[in-house]
This record gives structure tokens, sequence and C-alpha cells, in this order.
């Protein structure tokens, strides 16, 4: 279908006993900015390297830019730029050598590369250190040259993952803006993962939620904290100028909360459920000895989605643990899901 960038159909891949990434069939259209959102080891990086051809599938298939990923995957690399999570860029280089090292294994002309690494570092406000060595640039300049890297041959896909990770909130304001222009612009289909709630709901028109390799819920941010509203949660934020980690622990213990985020020494956020939940909260911190000076309902965010369906335990799950439990232990080893989300 011409209007389909990406199509996977039951793309699962296994590392031993694992299943990082477990028959999940999605597509996202082409000009879409989608994100891909998970705790940690929920899979993302792994399915976004199979779609790069990076890393061949256990089972099922996927289709980029109507090429498929085992099949044709030379063809599916031209169509496709990739920003990983890690940095992979040479310090005794300068920025501009670098990217033209990078330009060169597309085998572009010379003179056009030449125009494109001027264009790009243009755009990104890097122009004047083209001549500089990367190893004397900060996290955010360095990370803003990564990203163009990527642009070089004009993908019409790009995976983005992670880019904005330990960037100050200017390097960051700058990167989100330029993801956006690069949408806007060139029509470039955007493919990000992103562990910040806000970026995806600034940027992503459809959002992916990822937990033990399964999509757990796909839709526009808008219409996922739908998912709070149609529901008796309640979000909650109380000032406590006498706040403790006492009060905060009964809080926790009462059996309606989902979720409890301390914002600072004073504020606290609380996801909970139940008619009562209000009411049982506000007595639980007057019983504890906490004197509550203001009390807002808020909206829901997209974090209070993805707590919501993803719970708020740390997750530390690797394939050596799951080796250790024995087979059939964790979720991930759960039933195959036939489910096409669109
Ligand atoms: N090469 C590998 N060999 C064995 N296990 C792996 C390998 N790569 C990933 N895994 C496991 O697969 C699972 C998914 O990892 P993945 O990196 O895709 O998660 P993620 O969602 O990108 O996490 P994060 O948010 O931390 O980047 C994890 O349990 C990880 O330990
Ligand atoms: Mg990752």
């Amino acid at each position: 279908m011409q209007d389909v960038a990406i199509s996977t159909n039951e793309l699962t891949k296994r590392f031993g006993d694992l299943v990082a990434v477990d028959h999940v069939s999605f597509d996202v259209m082409r000009g879409e900015i989608f994100g891909l959102l998970g705790p940690n080891g929920a899979g993302k990086t792994t399915l976004i390297r199979m779609l790069c051809t990076l890393s061949r599938p256990s089972e099922g298939t996927a289709s980029v830019s109507g090429y498929d990923i085992k099949r044709e995957d030379s063809r599916v690399r031209e169509q496709i730029g990739l920003v990983s999570e890690k940095m992979i860029m040479y310090d005794r280089l300068t920025a501009e050598e670098n990217l033209r090292l990078f330009g060169n294994l597309y085998d572009l002309p010379n003179d056009v590369l030449s125009q494109r690494i001027e264009e790009l570092l243009d755009l990104v406000r890097m122009k004047k250190w083209a001549d500089q060595q990367i190893g004397t640039f900060s996290t955010g300049m360095k990370q803003r040259i990564n990203v163009i890297r990527a642009l070089l041959h004009q993908p019409n896909i790009l995976f983005l993952d992670e880019p904005t990770l330990g960037l100050d909130p200017q390097s960051t304001g700058e990167i989100r803006e330029f993801i956006k222009n690069i949408n806007i612009e060139h029509k470039t289909t955007i493919i990000l993962t992103t562990h910040m709630m806000v970026e995806a709901d600034m940027l992503c028109d459809r959002v992916g939620i990822i937990d033990y390799g399964k999509i757990a819920a796909l839709d526009s941010p808008r219409n996922l904290k739908r998912i709070i509203s149609g529901t008796d949660t309640t979000v909650v934020e109380l000032h406590i100028p006498n706040l403790s980690t006492g009060i905060t622990s009964q809080i926790k213990s009462l059996g309606c909360i989902n979720n409890v985020i301390v914002g600072d020494d004073t504020h606290i956020k609380v996801q909970a459920k139940g008619d009562d939940a209000f009411d049982n909260i506000i007595d639980c911190v007057r019983r504890s000895g906490g004197k509550i000076s203001s009390v807002k309902n808020l909206e829901p965010t997209l974090e209070d989605v993805f707590l919501h369906i993803t719970g708020h335990e740390v997750r530390e799950q690797t394939s050596e643990k799951v080796k250790a439990a024995g087979p059939g232990h964790g979720p991930r080893h759960g039933r195959r899901t036939k489910k096409r989300i669109r």
C-alpha cells in the first residue's frame, strides 16, 4: 500500500529463551512521526535494529518503504537513516571530516556530498564549527552532527533511538525542533524512541507503547490520554509543606494507588483508582500528620498513561535471568498476539 512506510507482521526476536520482540504487528504511515515508548529492556532498540536490517528476525517479517527486511536488505538500507543509542564518530576528525567519511559510504559524488554537508551543518547551526575536532565538542554539539550524519543520503525514513538522551534543555529543544522541521520540510517519516513523555507528546503523531516485547497500546497521544480519562483513575497533585518519606510510604500503601511521583520536597503527584480514591488520599495524608496546603486534580499526561499501562516496577530482565529462572518464566513467554494495530 502506497501510504504505508513500515509494516511489521508478527515480527519477533529471541535471544536464547528471552523473547525481546514478541510477534509485533503494526504499520507506520508515510510522513508520520511515530513514537516508541517502553520501559528499559522493553524491546524498542531490538525492534529498530531489525527494521534497519542490523539484526535478523527470529520469526515474522516487515517491509520498509515496500522492501522486505529479510530479502531486500540493501534496498531497505538505501531508504533509511539511523541515529542509534550509541554515537559512533571519530573524536580526532573534524565535524566535516566525520560527515565526509560517512557520506562516502553512500557513494555520493563529491560535489553533492559537499553541498549536503554544508546545508545540513547550516540547518543545525554548526557551520562555524565544521573544521573543529569532534573531540572538543559538547555532547549536544556532537549529537547534532550525529543526527545530520544519518541524513546525508536524504533517507525517506529516519530512525532516532533516544536522540535527546543526556542532552541539556537547550540542545534537547534544538534537536526536537530539527526533527519537526525535517518531518515537515522533507516529509521524512520518523520513528523515534524516547523515555521523555513530553517529547513524545510534543512531536509524535502516534505513539506505540511497547512492554515485554509486545505493543500494549498504539494511538495518538490525545487518544491515549483518553484511556485514563475514560476510567475511574484520578490524578492529583498535593502540596504538603511538611512532606516526609513516612507520609509518602503511607500513601503508597493505600490499596487504590497506581503510582506516586515525588516532585520536590513539598509536592507529590498521585495516580489512583476508584471512586473514593481522592478522599482516601486526603484522609491518609492527614492521618499521617501531613498538612495539605493545596490539591489539584490534573489532566492525565502521557506519562500517566505510560505508567497506567506498564506499571511502575523497575525492569531488570535479561536473557541470562530468564535462563536462570527456567523455561516459561515471565510474561515474555506469553501467548502470540495476532492483533494488527494500525
Ligand atoms: N544481543 C543481545 N543478546 C542478548 N539479549 C539482548 C541482546 N540485545 C538485547 N537483549 C535483551 O533484549 C531485551 C530488549 O532490549 P532492548 O535493548 O531492545 O530494550 P530497549 O527497549 O531498547 O531498552 P532501553 O530503554 O533500556 O534502551 C533486553 O532484555 C535485553 O537485555
Ligand atoms: Mg534501547
